[in-house]
């Protein structure tokens, strides 16, 4: 019996389609590549933005064609979009072959709604409106052995930026324990995990729903990185407003945390942000910035961008364009606003037009391309941590805490961690030597 399981969104969902594995698994199903062998096949869905939602439908669509051939085949559509609201009668009228359908709050039930379909031939749409607290002890099924590893710290967010579905399909954030992610993390180093990522759609508020000032994002990071074992932690997503200045010093005074931050601003203009209600401005973001440089002067720093939110002007989209030629990221995720129905951006008048939000997002990638060229052009000379990957003809294989790609002369250990620095760039191949 075979299972596939396609993901669509971000991290949060990646690692939740592990823990459908997980049940799937413990079933006795193993995994499949290739649709057409599978049993079961789920899709676990985002509604990020409109585009998204539109391919998944084009995908769930395709799958009629399969249960006409295979009557036996199961078919679960599950997460963000099935989450969000009228979605499930809409999947139910349009693909009446589906046979599970359940949101985000519910996911730990997977394998019960399995059994039912399996054992009674019974189909299931089940949504819970509002989330129920936090379910451990659901099986994982991990996908990178050994490279990376995700780890839940908090789910759900509060923070309602009115451009945003989220907070309406992932509920409210639910910390989870300290020592539950400890226990959990510490397996994970002992099984030989290299990378940890803890996630959260806003890590720095790690805590706040927990009634002990001693819970929070600094001293979870603290107490993490001081666990025994050759792994680095890593995290996702910062929130701009709740980044202290003391996880910053966390992070730069602990080896085993990579100095790699997303951080996003979403827009440069005080005016949008305030109407996006992120709750800081421009001027605070650019501090934070002066400090984490401060700091870790080689960090890695990412960011997203919203583009032709409702009333940017171009002055407003200059100011965004202006702020990322200063702050010169590592990387900019950059996207064209998208009405999400229920949100309050939805709403606002001044809606901009998709040719002008085009021309936006050009100018950013562009923008964008030409400080990564200037970077990598910097990048000669500075010392990175890196992970030994394979031998290959070019050199050793290496890759930075970020995921670049460089290669050494010496001889390494596969998955150990060294100390590289960048000695010459040559079509686009970075060259390094170790140092101690
Ligand atoms: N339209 C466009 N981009 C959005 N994001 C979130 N909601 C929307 C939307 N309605 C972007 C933000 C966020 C990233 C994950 O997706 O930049 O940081
Ligand atoms: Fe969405 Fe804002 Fe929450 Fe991030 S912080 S998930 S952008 S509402």
């Amino acid at each position: 019996m075979k299972y596939f399981i396609k993901t669509f969104g971000c991290q949060m969902n990646v690692h939740e389609s592990e823990k459908l594995a997980g049940m799937l698994f413990s079933l006795g199903y193993s995994q499949t590549d290739d649709m057409n062998n599978a049993n079961v096949i789920v899709f676990n869905t985002c509604c990020i933005r409109d585009g998204v939602e539109q391919k998944i439908f084009g995908n769930i669509g395709s799958l009629k064609k399969l249960k006409s051939k295979n009557k036996n085949l199961i078919i679960a559509i599950c997460g963000c979009m099935s989450q969000a609201e009228g979605r499930v009668d809409v999947i139910k009228k349009r693909f009446p072959f589906v046979d599970i359908i359940f949101g985000t709050h519910n996911i730990h039930m997977f394998k019960d709604y399995l059994l039912s379909k399996i054992n009674c031939n019974s189909n299931t749409y089940d949504v819970w409106e509002k989330e129920k607290g936090i379910f451990e002890d659901v099986e994982i099924k991990r996908d990178n052995m050994f490279s990376n590893a995700w780890v839940n710290i908090n789910y759900g967010c509060n923070n309602f930026c009115t451009y945003c579905i989220v907070p309406y399909v992932r509920g409210r954030e639910r910390s989870r324990k300290m020592e539950d992610i400890e226990n959990e993390v510490k397996s994970l180093i002992s099984a030989g995990y290299k990378y940890i990522t803890l996630l959260g759609q806003n890590v720095n508020s790690y805590g706040n729903d927990i009634d002990d000032k001693n819970v929070n994002f600094a001293n979870l990071l603290q107490k993490l990185s001081s666990l025994d074992g050759d792994f680095r932690l890593k995290f996702m997503t910062s929130h701009p407003k709740d980044l202290t200045e003391d996880v910053i010093k966390v992070i730069a005074n602990n080896d085993k945390i990579a100095k790699v931050i997303h951080l996003p601003i979403q827009s440069g203009s005080n005016s949008i942000l305030n109407a996006m209600n992120r709750r800081y401005t421009r001027e605070h973001y650019l501090n934070l910035i002066t400090l984490i440089r401060k700091y870790m002067p080689y960090a890695y720093i990412s960011t997203d961008i919203i583009v032709g939110f409702p009333g940017e002007t171009d002055d407003d989209f200059m100011d965004t364009y202006n702020l990322i030629n200063e702050v010169k990221y590592d990387g900019v995720f950059a996207f064209m606003f998208s009405r999400r129905s229920g949100t309050i951006a939805d709403k606002l008048p001044d809606q901009i037009s998709e040719d002008i939000k085009k021309e936006r997002i050009h100018k950013l990638l562009a923008l964008s391309k030409s400080i990564t060229k200037e970077k990598n052009r910097e990048i000669v000379g500075q010392i990175f941590n890196v992970i030994a990957v394979k031998d290959t003809d070019d050199g050793f294989e290496v890759m930075t805490d970020s995921g670049k790609t460089m290669f050494v002369k010496e001889h390494l250990d596969i998955n150990k961690f060294y100390n590289a620095k960048v000695v010459k760039m040559t079509n686009n191949k970075l060259f390094a030597e170790i140092v101690c």
